[in-house]
C-alpha cells in the first residue's frame, strides 16, 4: 500500500515524538498490574506521591476548593484572570520580596501557558529560544511548535552555574536576532534539583544589562514551578528585588504555577508576571498576553483560581498551606537524603542537587540503562545524557537500594558496550 500523504500542513511533519515521561509512567502502571505494586518502582511522575504512593493534595487546598460555590466553579474567568486571583498570585510569588517596579500579571493555564505566551509574543518565527542543556523537555517542544529554534548552554561548570557559557550563547544569538528569550528554571531545577545562588543571579543580570544594547531586547523567563519546595522559602525568593534594577529593554517574566505549589496539577492554573521599570512596557505586557490567551485557550479554570484568591484572603489559610507543604517537603528531603547517601557510598555520580522533585544521574546510553532497570521493575526517565529520578514520587521504602541498582545497570551497559 502506498504511504498516505500527510494531511497536516508541512511545517508539522515529523514533529510527533511520544512524551517520555507519560510513556514511562504508563510502562510502570502496566508492570504494577502484571507483577503487583509492591515490587515496582515508578520514579517518573512529576507529582508528589505520599509514602503510600498516593497523589497528595494539600488538605487546606482540598477543603477550600470544596467550599467554592458551584456558580463560581462553572463560570468563565476574565481573560486576564480575576483581579483577586492575580493579586494573590503576585503576593504568593514575591511575598516580602516584591521588586520595586511596575508589576503586571496575566492568568495562564499553568507555567506551560506562561511559557507558551512568552515564546509567542517575545520572539519572532525563526528566532532561537535559549535554555540550559539539562532542562524540562517541553521547553524545546513549546519553542519548536511555534516555529522557533531551541538552543542550549551547559548548565554546570563543575558544580556551579555556567555563567560564561550562558553569556557566550546570549552574545552569539543577540548578534543574529533582536529579541532573546532565556528560560531559567530555578529554584529546585527540573531535572537536577539545582538552585541558582543570589550571586549567580547578580552575575546573570549583569550580563543581561551588558548585552541589552539599543535595539536589542532580553526577556528572562523565570520558571519558578518548584519555588515552594526549597529548604528556606525566604532565601529562595530573595533574588526577586534584584529584578527591579534592570534597563527597560530587559524584561523578567516570572512563570508561576499552582501545579506543584498548591498540588493542583491537572487544574491548569498559573500566571505570568512581568516586572518592568517602565509603566508602558508593563501595560503592553498585560494587553499583548491577554490576546494570546484569548487566541489559544480563552480563559483559565475559574474555580481553581478562586482557591488561591480565597487562601490569600485569610492569613490562617496561607499558614496552613505552608505547614502542610513543609510536611510534604520533609518527606521529599528525606528520600533525597537517603538516595544521596547511598549513591555516594556506591560511587554513583549525580548532578548538584539542592532541593525539589527530581535528581539526575549523568550517564552514557541512558535509554539502555533504563531498559536494564525496567527488567528489575524500576522505571526512570531517560534524558539525553542521564537519568531522572522523581524523589517526589518514590516512597522511602523503595528508595532504599535504588542507587546500587542504578550503578549496576550502568556498569552492565558499559560492559556490554565494551564487548
Ligand atoms: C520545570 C517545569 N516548568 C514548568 C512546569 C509546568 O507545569 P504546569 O504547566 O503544570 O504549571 C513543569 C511541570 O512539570 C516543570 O517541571
Amino acid at each position: 500500500m502506498s504511504k498516505q500523504m500527510p494531511i497536516a500542513a508541512p511545517h508539522t511533519w515529523g514533529k510527533y515524538t511520544p512524551d517520555k515521561i507519560f510513556t514511562v509512567v504508563s510502562k510502570a502502571t502496566q508492570a504494577k498490574e502484571a507483577y503487583g505494586r509492591e515490587v515496582v518502582v515508578n520514579g517518573a511522575p512529576g507529582t508528589f506521591l505520599d509514602e503510600t504512593e498516593t497523589i497528595y493534595c494539600l488538605p487546606t487546598v482540598e477543603s477550600v476548593y470544596r467550599s467554592i460555590p458551584m456558580n463560581e466553579v462553572v463560570a468563565y474567568s476574565p481573560l486576564e484572570g480575576a483581579p483577586d486571583f492575580l493579586e494573590a498570585a503576585v503576593q504568593h510569588v514575591f511575598r516580602e520580596f516584591r521588586p520595586a517596579a511596575h508589576i503586571k500579571a496575566v492568568a495562564t493555564p499553568g507555567g506551560t501557558g506562561a511559557l507558551h505566551n512568552i515564546v509567542a509574543n517575545y520572539t519572532s518565527v525563526g528566532d532561537a529560544v535559549l535554555s540550559s542543556e539539562w532542562c524540562w523537555g517541553p521547553y524545546k517542544s513549546i519553542a519548536e511548535d511555534a516555529l522557533r529554534k531551541f538552543e542550549t548552554f551547559s548548565l554546570f561548570a563543575g558544580d556551579r552555574f555556567n555563567l560564561e557559557e550562558l553569556e557566550e550563547k546570549m552574545t552569539a544569538l543577540l548578534a543574529k536576532q533582536e529579541r532573546l528569550v532565556v528560560i531559567l528554571n530555578t529554584p529546585s531545577h527540573n531535572p537536577t534539583g539545582y538552585s541558582m545562588t543570589n550571586d549567580e543571579w547578580k552575575a546573570v543580570l549583569n550580563s543581561a544589562k551588558r548585552l541589552a544594547a539599543p535595539g536589542r531586547f532580553i526577556i528572562l523567563a523565570i520558571d519558578v514551578a518548584y519555588l515552594d519546595y526549597t529548604e528556606d522559602q525566604s532565601a529562595s525568593r530573595s533574588f526577586f528585588p534584584l529584578l527591579a534594577d534592570l534597563p527597560e529593554n530587559v524584561l523578567p517574566i516570572i512563570c508561576f504555577s499552582m501545579s506543584k505549589s498548591f498540588t493542583l496539577y491537572g487544574q491548569r492554573v498559573g500566571a505570568m508576571i512581568g516586572v518592568s521599570p517602565n509603566a508602558q512596557i508593563a501595560d503592553e505586557f498585560f494587553e499583548t498576553n491577554q490576546i494570546t490567551c484569548r487566541a489559544s485557550w480563552s480563559s483559565i479554570n475559574r474555580g481553581a483560581s478562586k482557591v488561591l484568591a480565597t487562601i490569600y484572603a485569610n492569613p490562617e489559610l496561607i499558614k496552613q498551606c505552608d505547614e502542610e507543604r513543609a510536611a510534604a517537603l520533609n518527606i521529599i528531603k528525606s528520600r533525597a537524603a537517603l538516595f544521596s547517601s547511598e549513591a555516594k557510598a556506591a560511587g554513583l555520580e549525580f548532578l548538584p542537587y539542592r532541593s525539589g522533585f527530581f535528581l539526575t544521574i549523568p550517564c552514557q546510553k541512558p535509554e539502555e540503562v533504563c531498559q536494564v532497570l525496567n527488567k528489575a521493575n524500576v522505571f526512570l526517565v531517560p534524558l539525553a545524557k542521564g537519568i531522572r529520578i522523581s524523589v517526589c514520587a518514590v516512597p522511602t521504602s523503595k528508595m532504599s537500594g535504588l542507587a546500587v541498582k542504578i550503578k549496576k545497570a550502568i556498569e552492565r551497559v558499559t560492559v556490554q558496550g565494551n564487548q
